[in-house]
């Protein structure tokens, strides 16, 4: 069917907000392109940790962004906005979104889309941009990882530690990661890490500095916060860069500030959603460049737990509640 005489969409939303039950599809109109914008028939929308929060009615959606669950997609274009020209229509491209995606269509700014790279499938292709774009602007970008830096990551067989373990082994680094249990962190291993530790029988503090011979890791990516701060500042060798991605342990901490005093310790957080158009696409022109070649060479290969039809959406957020997953969770329309 030609798209100007498509009018409404299937989309899933929380009616009202509160546990997976309450996620219905329900109908809505196709949202037009405005200038600088592409409209994309959705093939995958990756499921992240915020549309569990945003599901419950406790992330409050940016300015402008739609209140429609979703940061990423895969899909085709089919409808570009006055003043595009980065793609045409009937590309496939992967799409960072300010929100909207578990929808059959989405609109996104084009500076946020990016072609799908070789080698990934375009479902696969769904969970690729929040992750790393996040893992890009936090590990390279802000914490500066470099060669022979010791890293650990928290959460490794999250979306997030899969992508931070691959990227910061393929750029040298000694990776140390946790997760809760062997299964996971026999997938640690498997993503690269070089010391997978289960926090529920090992202390991450202990590990890192007796296999470190005391000297600490140079960046952290925390998810946690709460009361891994302290430790975490503890641990940091000299000129060692905390990175606060979340603080799902809890926000609040009291914290020695003389290690960071005296270490030059660099201590710094951010959040992909709120950022502006021009900061996103900027991110993506970087992870285009820098790591989508990395799956064209097959160094990455993407880490897809299960692809659920967006009438199971329920079920793919109580997977994701119930941390059993390993890697993305993918709904398609
Ligand atoms: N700042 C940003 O821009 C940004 C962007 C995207 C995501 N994030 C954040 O990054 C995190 C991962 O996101 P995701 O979408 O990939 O979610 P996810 O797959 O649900 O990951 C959550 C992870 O937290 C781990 N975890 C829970 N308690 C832990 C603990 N005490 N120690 C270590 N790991 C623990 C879980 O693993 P176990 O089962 O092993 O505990 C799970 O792997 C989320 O907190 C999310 O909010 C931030």
């Amino acid at each position: 069917m030609p798209i100007q005489t498509l009018t409404k969409m299937k989309v899933i939303q929380a009616i009202p907000f509160g546990p997976p039950e309450n996620l219905r599809l329900s109908e809505m109109s196709v949202p037009q392109p405005k200038a600088h914008e592409v409209l994309i028939k959705v093939i995958g929308a990756g499921v992240n940790g915020a549309d569990l929060r945003q599901r419950e009615g406790k992330y409050p959606v940016p300015n402008g962004a739609p209140d429609i669950m979703g940061l990423e997609i895969s899909g085709t274009i089919v409808e570009l906005g006055p003043d595009c020209s980065r793609f045409k229509t009937g590309d496939k491209v992967c799409s960072l979104l300010n929100g909207g995606g578990y929808a059959e269509y989405a609109v996104v700014p084009e500076g946020q889309c990016m072609p799908i790279p070789n080698k990934v499938s375009p479902i696969d292709a769904a969970g690729l941009p929040e992750v790393f774009c996040t893992v890009w602007t936090n590990l390279l970008d802000r914490g500066s990882l470099k060669k022979n830096d010791t890293v650990l990551i928290h959460g490794g067989t999250s979306g997030i530690g899969f992508a931070a373990i691959r990227l910061a082994k393929l750029r040298g680094a000694r990776v140390f990661s946790t997760a809760r249990t062997t299964k996971k962190c026999a997938a640690m291993k498997r993503f690269g890490a070089d010391r997978a530790i289960n926090y529920s029988e090992e202390n991450f503090w202990e590990v890192c500095h007796l296999e470190t011979g005391g000297k600490g890791v140079d960046i952290i990516v925390d998810i946690i916060g709460g009361n891994y701060l302290p430790k975490e500042v503890e641990l940091l060798a000299h000129g060692g860069r905390l990175l606060i991605l979340n603080l799902q342990g809890g926000k609040k901490a009291e914290i020695d500030f003389s290690y960071i005093h005296s270490k030059h310790l660099t201590i710094t957080g951010s959040r992909l959603r709120p950022r502006t158009i021009e900061e996103k696409a900027a991110i993506c022109r970087q992870v285009e460049k820098e790591i989508w070649p990395l799956f064209e060479s097959g160094d990455i290969i993407p880490e897809t737990h299960q692809v659920l039809p967006f009438s199971e959406a329920a079920e793919a957020h109580r997977i994701m509640e119930a941390s059993s997953h390993i890697g993305k969770i993918i709904l398609t329309p």
